[in-house]
């Protein structure tokens, strides 16, 4: 069995029967496991058993850019850092990623739940993906419409299709792309440059959110949830100040911070076991130290329950979830 702690932010020991770093396609070629699964740096993901098949890690690397007259084309192996890739990218007076500073993980992962943060989600700036089908051995091309990208979603997660392996993220940037500056502590910045705004996310991240180096977890353990506007109306009885944001632009509907909801359930900073929510951001579930995967799943239907009951409100994870066999769903667990 290999030990999975290093290959999970949330740091649990789980096992898993077999090992691959995959560093170029070929290698993948002869690979016929029945039951397998693809992991970049795993920090979006919670194991709650040992793993009875083969973990791929996606190690391809290469950052290749070319231009024309408007464009920045940059064609990125799945394997690299995502936050190397962005100062990388800065480095070159390419702007548009800072806005996602310091998210960890890597480029190939950062599709599956479109990560985003500070109003920027990375499918904004995905021109295609280019994918190894594991049962076929052919390579895809999908369009950035074909991935359908919403709030921490796309195909890759929705139709489950873990037998896709993403080689190659192909970014298309704007030459003369804008700052993303609709988040009030982004607006309140002296200087508006790339790196002022890389600097004042980095900063933002790290008075809220635990470091995973030191404290095993796996960013925002929920999704924020989608609420119809009589939903919104019952909690801003109560709480005038609920922090709320638009979603995809829809009429009626809002995105309530979850955090926000666990923190008035009393929920912030509690400790269930070897398990707990981080005390500077209620969202991200923690483990104290020696956390079995139990504990963190204990802990999070607690936390759905408790909000259910207080709020009406369904929460839903948004780090996947893998057990023996491959990966579950949060109702059936
Ligand atoms: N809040 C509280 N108590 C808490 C946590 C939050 O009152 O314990 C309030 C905050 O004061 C703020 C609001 O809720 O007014 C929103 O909190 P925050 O700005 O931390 O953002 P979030 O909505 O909780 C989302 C993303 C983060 C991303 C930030 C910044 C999701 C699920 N999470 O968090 O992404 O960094 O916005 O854009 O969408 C991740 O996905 O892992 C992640 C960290």
């Amino acid at each position: 069995m290999f030990d999975l702690a290093p290959y999970n932010t949330f740091g649990l020991h789980v096992g898993a029967k077999n090992l691959v770093v995959v560093k170029d396609l070929a290698s993948l070629e002869n690979f016929d496991d029945e039951r397998y699964l693809i992991l970049g740096h795993g920090s979006d993901v919670l194991f709650t058993d040992d793993f009875e098949g083969t973990i791929l890690v996606n190690a391809i690397r290469g950052i290749e850019i070319t231009d024309d007259k408007d464009y920045y084309y940059i064609k990125v192996g799945g394997g690299e850092i995502l936050d190397d890739l962005i100062v990388h990218l800065l480095n070159k007076s390419i702007v548009g990623l800072e806005n996602l500073s310091k998210i960890p993980g890597t480029v190939g992962a950062a599709p599956v739940q479109n990560v985003g943060a500070y109003g920027v989600e990375i499918g904004d700036y995905i021109e295609q993906i280019d994918v190894f089908n594991l049962k076929t051995k052919q390579i895809i091309h999908l369009s950035q419409s074909q991935c359908e990208f919403d709030y921490r979603s796309s195909i890759f997660k929705t139709q489950r299709l873990c037998h896709y392996f993403i080689s190659h993220v192909h970014l298309k940037i704007k030459k003369s792309n804008e700052f993303v500056l609709s988040y009030k502590e982004l607006q309140e910045l002296d200087v508006k440059d790339a790196f002022a705004i890389r600097n004042k996310v980095i900063a933002l991240r790290e008075a809220k959110l635990p470091d995973p180096r030191f404290i095993g977890n796996a960013g925002s353990f929920f999704k924020n949830p989608i609420i119809d506007e009589v939903k919104l109306k019952a909690i801003r009885k109560i709480y005038p100040n609920v922090p709320v944001f638009t979603y995809n632009d829809q009429k009626n509907y809002y995105k309530v911070a979850a955090g926000f909801l666990i923190d008035k359930a009393g929920l912030r900073g509690v400790t269930h076991g070897n398990a707990g929510t981080w005390e500077h951001q209620a969202l991200v579930i923690v483990n104290r130290g020696r956390a079995k995967p139990h504990e963190i799943v204990a802990l999070a239907k607690y936390i759905v329950a408790v909000v259910k009951d207080k709020f009406d409100i369904y929460l839903e994870p948004e780090v996947r979830i893998f057990g023996a066999k491959g990966e579950i769903q949060w109702q059936d667990i």
